[in-house]
């Protein structure tokens, strides 16, 4: 009788430990060059967190490939369209990583807001010699008005989080939600309106051909002077060169990001040198709890994939 040979996984690297735990040696891991170079031997599966393009191409160097697992839900590094063409399925992982990466957005408005990260090294220096009631005021976040761009799953938990601090919640989505909790007194405005309005510009949408550079130039010449710009989508939805410039000039008050484009930026790069801008390694799910949640659906997900079953989560 010949032995059953283990399904034989392309993978992104490095992988968590959790993932690799979950996976329990039920799959054989390549490396990603396989992904680039191809390969004579069949492939079963790839396995991918987002920062390694997936298109055509790379699928069709993978014979016999049946799924494609993504540990996180944004998955504008696959072509999807591609995927669908050769009826390889895409799983990702919704739902789980909801609450971690609102709180990451709120964290993100309130560091940038009470400017918490010039006040952590100025605390630190020598020249924190004495209280002086006139350093380092921010802007407040309570009874402010927030501008959601982007009501999905992830939109929704912000403003939640967002109408415990008394906010104002204006959002621009695709369309107007009919479902939102009263309770939340959410206004759906156009674009421009959100623009000119929030105190709180908060980018939660995913990356897709209608959102990239979709706050550019112009954007921040609606924007208060006053406003804070977050991004806990994708880099790519701002244009890079026109935020550094709008800090510079001071036409938004601070941003803080979570993702850059390109991430992570150059050394050197003029954002970083900025005072007036926050930034995160893109932790926007990075807890422990999340972390592991995604691990268990992204390799459930897999697993479907590679038995031939239909994914618990797909895009
Ligand atoms: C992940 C994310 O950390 O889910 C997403 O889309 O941006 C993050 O939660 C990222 O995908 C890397 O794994």
């Amino acid at each position: 009788m010949t032995e059953q040979r283990k399904p034989r996984v392309v993978a992104d690297t490095p992988l968590a430990d959790s993932v690799l735990e979950l996976m329990n040696d039920r799959v054989e891991l390549l490396p990603w060059d396989v992904a680039l170079e191809g390969c004579d031997e069949p492939v079963d599966g790839l396995y991918t967190y987002g920062h390694l393009e997936v298109d055509g191409a790379v699928m069709d160097r993978l014979p016999g490939l049946k799924v494609i697992s993504n540990f996180g839900v944004g998955v504008d590094h696959i072509n999807v369209q591609d995927a669908r063409d050769r009826n390889i399925p895409v799983g990702n992982t919704p739902n789980v990583l909801n609450g971690a990466t609102a709180d990451m957005a709120l964290t993100l408005m309130l560091a940038s807001g009470r400017r918490l990260v010039e006040g952590d090294v100025f605390a630190r220096s020598d020249e924190f010699t004495h209280y002086d009631p006139g350093y380092m005021l921010g802007r407040e976040i309570h009874s402010e008005t927030v501008g959601i761009v982007g009501m999905g799953r992830i939109g929704l938990e912000v403003a939640k989080r967002c109408l415990g601090f008394n906010m104002r919640i204006l959002y621009y989505n695709r369309r107007e939600r009919t479902d939102l909790p009263p309770e939340l007194n959410a206004t759906y405005t156009s674009f421009d309106d959100l623009l000119t309005q929030s105190d709180y510009v908060v980018l939660v949408c995913p990356l897709t051909d209608e959102t990239r550079g979709l706050i550019g130039a112009e954007q921040f010449s609606r924007m208060k002077s006053t406003a804070i710009l977050i991004n806990i989508a994708r880099g790519g939805v701002v244009d890079t060169d026109a935020l550094t410039s709008a800090l510079k000039n001071n036409e938004i008050y601070h941003a803080g990001l979570d993702v850059t484009e390109p991430e992570p930026l150059p050394r050197g790069h003029e954002l970083l040198g900025l005072p007036n801008v926050t930034i995160a390694p893109h932790l926007g799910s990075a807890t422990e709890q999340t972390r592991f949640k995604m691990a268990e659906l992204s390799v459930e997900n897999l697993m479907l994939g590679l038995a031939g079953e239909p994914l618990k989560t797909t895009v």
